[in-house]
């Protein structure tokens, strides 16, 4: 088939050749952004007088067509025809006759498709932000429920100390917050235009970029064309802000797995977020925290892909780049699906309050709450690490816990040891006491609750 940019050529390319060339099979999910793209370059061509009012009135309007027939899906696609921006061009040509040859008047394809993808990823990472408010919204209204529920807290996977479920939910509303902000952030270096940067090198036609920048919606244009067409750190930004989303919920998703086994018995997942299995009558799989878990390695890997595409292309546009899109893509669907469906399991999950209970009444979390009772009666702490250590030890080869060890075993360990150690022990108290600022006790966990929550406003 005779290609749009045919003219120097004595033959045309065979059809495998073309299917490996087009990107059409996975661009065509920017037609839209292609179009108002258009729209807003034939505006700026018309009001520069580059176009006549009549031919711009005439390329608008059977833009409008294209528009209107591509959000009915009814635009039909061909490889012949490389990508959406040729394949689009070639339908507008259809459509209103040669005039339509006259949109790609000062522009090129490579500003063309930078220009789509700041567009798209400008209309994704607000509604990515959007996801992550809501699920920050799921933890705050769980955590709010669970204050003063207590779990045992761990470092290496070992019991280390009883914290509060709230506080340990609390944790993850910080870390999807700080996505949040970077993704926040990442904007104003997606919002910027690189459409009239040409070829690479701008135009000899009297354009006014700042003009179509402004119909787009952009912030600022590229002050460099070179850079303009050539740059795609903002896209590898957005899979890094995403990996990190996705490490993210695959920490926690990697916790909601453990915590539904028979071993811990934390939690339950809603039959709704769950599996059962073709083969063993009784199981109830974690499946989806599992998939998200796994979903994390394909974005890091869109990551990584993009990362070194780029690490080899010398200025400015190389085809390479066409390489950017799927990964993309993937990764925006990826995590809007993930999101969706790590909040729903939250706000669904059955909590055991009873096992995270009883797993704290059946540990050493307790421990440094001894010695740091000693050493509030003057023992230096290392000492009283010691004296503690060797009680546990004690209590280990007798089959019990701290708050079963008979106070002549306390008083052999310290003079210092009165009564009240029991109370201390007690590991509501525990939690309880650690007030200080940002800490697990439940006034703390309170306050920072009430902190969390004005951040959303
Ligand atoms: N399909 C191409 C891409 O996605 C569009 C730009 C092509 N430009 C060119 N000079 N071949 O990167």
């Amino acid at each position: 088939m005779k290609k749009l940019w045919g003219g120097r050529f004595q033959k045309t390319a065979e059809e495998w050749v073309d299917e490996f060339n087009a990107s059409i099979p996975f661009d065509q999910a920017l037609v839209e952004e292609d179009i108002e793209g258009s729209l807003a370059h034939v505006t700026m061509l018309a009001k520069c007088g580059i176009l006549s009012n009549e031919e711009a009135e005439l390329i608008k309007d059977g833009l409008l067509i294209l528009m209107e027939k591509a959000k009915k899906g009814d635009l039909e696609y061909s490889v012949a025809y490389e990508d959406i921006h040729l394949n689009l061009e070639k339908m507008l040509i259809d459509e209103i006759g040669p005039v339509g040859g006259k949109l790609h008047t000062g522009r090129s394809r490579n500003d063309q498709v930078a220009t789509d993808m700041h567009l798209y990823l400008r209309k994704q990472v607000q509604e990515i932000q959007e996801e992550l408010e809501v699920l920050q919204r799921v933890l705050i209204d769980k955590a709010e429920q669970h204050v003063e529920t207590i779990l045992p807290g761990y470092t290496h996977l070992q019991r280390a100390q009883p914290v509060s479920f709230a506080h340990h939910l609390m944790a993850y509303f910080w870390m999807f917050q700080r996505d949040r902000e970077r993704m926040i952030d990442s904007y104003k270096r997606i919002n910027i235009s690189p459409l009239g940067a040409g070829a690479l090198a701008g135009t000899t036609f009297p354009i006014d970029r700042e003009y179509s920048a402004e119909l787009l919606g952009f912030e600022a244009v590229y002050q460099n064309s070179m850079d303009a067409v050539s740059d795609r750190d903002f896209i590898i930004e957005f899979l890094s802000n995403s990996s990190m989303i996705m490490m993210h919920m695959s920490r926690f998703c990697e916790e909601l797995i453990l915590w539904s086994s028979e071993e811990f018995k934390f939690i339950e997942m809603d039959d709704a977020f769950s599996t059962g299995s073709s083969i063993m009558p009784q199981k109830k799989n974690p499946d989806m925290a599992e998939l998200i878990r796994g979903k994390t390695g394909r974005v890091y890997g869109s990551l990584f892909g993009l990362l070194t595409v780029m690490k080899g292309t010398p200025l400015s546009y190389n085809k390479d780049m066409q390489e950017d899109k799927e990964g993309m893509f993937d990764a925006v669907n990826t995590v809007k699906g993930s999101l969706k469906i790590f909040a729903g399991m939250i706000e669904t999950m059955k909590i055991h309050t009873d096992s995270m209970e009883k797993a704290v009444r059946s540990d050493f979390s307790n421990a440094t709450e001894l010695a740091d009772y000693l050493a509030s009666k003057g023992m230096p702490f290392r000492e009283a690490h010691e004296v503690v250590g060797k009680l546990v030890y004690t209590c280990i080869q007798k089959h019990i816990y701290l708050l079963d060890l008979p106070f002549e075993e306390y008083k052999s360990g310290s003079e210092l040891f009165e009564e009240d150690v029991y109370d201390v022990l007690e590991p509501q108290i525990v939690v309880q006491r650690r007030e200080s600022l940002g800490g697990t006790g439940f006034a703390q966990v309170k306050k920072a609750i009430i902190e969390a929550r004005k951040t959303l406003v």
